[in-house]
């Protein structure tokens, strides 16, 4: 049976992503066209706290021209404020107030950590994973991935080119937070000779600079190596010694927050359409304390609150000092059926990625 929902908020949290336009667009389009009224909340959870000014009702119309736009036209902002009790409860008040019933969040794991708070005092939500970083282990895909990546390409295909006119190496640091998706999946596509993430627990300085010297040795003009961010400190200093140990000129490039703008790619603009809509439905199932997740090509949820353990899980698999956070509940507070069905999450999120540390490795080897 339908759920009774007359008014929806929607917000955009944490980092902007190229894709969250069209999730606000697909979300606020498809509650009308099921007769519900669409609000949009401006910069985030601060908007939802502070109300007036900050909530709009949505026509079709509000969100036109939106839909191949970067950023989001909702804002967005972080307040840590809304850790604490006293702002939840403003939160909750606004909802009443402005006649929303459910919220669809768009954003990363920290939002879903407010959303989950907002959920326990009563008003029903549902995230969107819209972060460039791809790092909530739950879900294959988050909004803004693909826009980013092909970002980074273009950037690097640049300095290729100027790194074959001149035999040099580049070292470039992208962004990912914590993960190194997009520096692994980026490195395979631009053919960077060395890639470094936190999560390639066997890699070593050395064998990385000597294949630099042999590829060199072996006639390779360019020298592409990708770093992600996550490896702290790391990327700069890195450039450096590859310079001084190989006698190869090198230089360094951050890319930061370049890739998090421009236009977004078609398979961004697919995925918001089917977020956004997916998520609309299971507000309407009843669902809540959920985030719209993709599995294998299918559309499909997963519990707030599970999403969280997941991600200490497999975090910690290459962050050993990880702390639970308040929201995380330790995996062994959970069934035996369900702790099994977590490990072996994570052991296919690290399979995945080895398969893919793999791939960047082979292809890019000289010797
Ligand atoms: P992301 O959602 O991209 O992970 P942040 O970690 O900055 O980005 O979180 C976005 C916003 O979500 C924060 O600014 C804050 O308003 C809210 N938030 C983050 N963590 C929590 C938490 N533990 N409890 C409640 N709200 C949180
Ligand atoms: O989560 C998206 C992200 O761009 C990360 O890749 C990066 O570490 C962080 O946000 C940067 O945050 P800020 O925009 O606050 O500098």
């Amino acid at each position: 049976m339908k759920k009774n929902i007359k008014g929806i908020g929607i917000l955009t949290s944490g980092g902007d992503s190229p894709g969250m336009n069209p999730a606000v667009r697909a979300v606020a389009r498809y509650a009308i066209s099921c007769g519900i009224n669409a609000y949009g909340i401006y910069e985030g959870y601060k908007g939802l706290c502070e109300g007036e000014g900050y909530i709009q009702k949505f026509e079709a119309r509000d969100v036109s021209n939106i839909i191949n736009k970067g950023g989001t036209m909702l804002y967005s902002a972080r307040f840590p404020e809304f850790k604490e009790e006293e702002y939840i409860d403003k939160a909750v008040k606004n909802c009443k107030k402005f006649g929303i019933d459910g919220l669809v969040v768009i954003g990363g794991d920290g939002s879903f950590r407010g959303a989950s708070d907002l959920c326990k005092k009563g008003i029903p939500c549902i995230g969107i994973p819209g972060t460039i970083d791809n790092d909530i282990t739950s879900t294959d895909y988050s909004i803004g991935f693909d826009t980013a990546m092909n970002t980074v390409i273009e950037a690097v295909d640049r300095l290729r080119d100027t790194c074959e006119s001149h035999e040099r190496c580049n070292v470039v640091e992208v962004m990912g937070r914590n993960a190194g998706y997009i520096a692994l999946e980026t490195a395979i596509a631009v053919g960077a000779t060395v890639v470094v993430i936190k999560e390639d627990l066997n890699y070593n300085e050395a064998d990385a600079i000597e294949k630099i010297r042999a590829s060199r040795a072996a006639g390779k003009r360019n020298i592409i190596v990708i770093v992600a961010e996550g490896v702290d400190g790391y990327s700069e200093g890195f450039a450096k010694r590859i310079q001084e140990q190989t006698g190869i000129e090198t230089k360094f490039a951050r890319l930061a927050h370049i890739v998090r703008g421009g236009t977004p790619s078609l398979r961004d603009r697919l995925e918001a359409a089917r977020f956004g809509t997916a998520a609309i439905d299971l507000l309407l199932e009843g669902k809540k304390n959920i985030f719209v997740c993709e599995r294998d090509g299918k559309i499909t949820y997963r519990l707030i609150s599970e999403a969280m353990t997941l991600d200490y899980m497999y975090k910690k698999t290459f962050t050993p000092d990880l702390k639970l956070k308040k929201t995380d509940a330790a995996p062994e507070t959970y069934c035996e059926r369900k702790q099994k069905e977590f490990n072996d999450f994570v052991a296919m999120r690290q399979a995945e990625v080895k398969a893919l540390l793999k791939i960047a490795n082979e292809i890019s080897n000289y010797s």
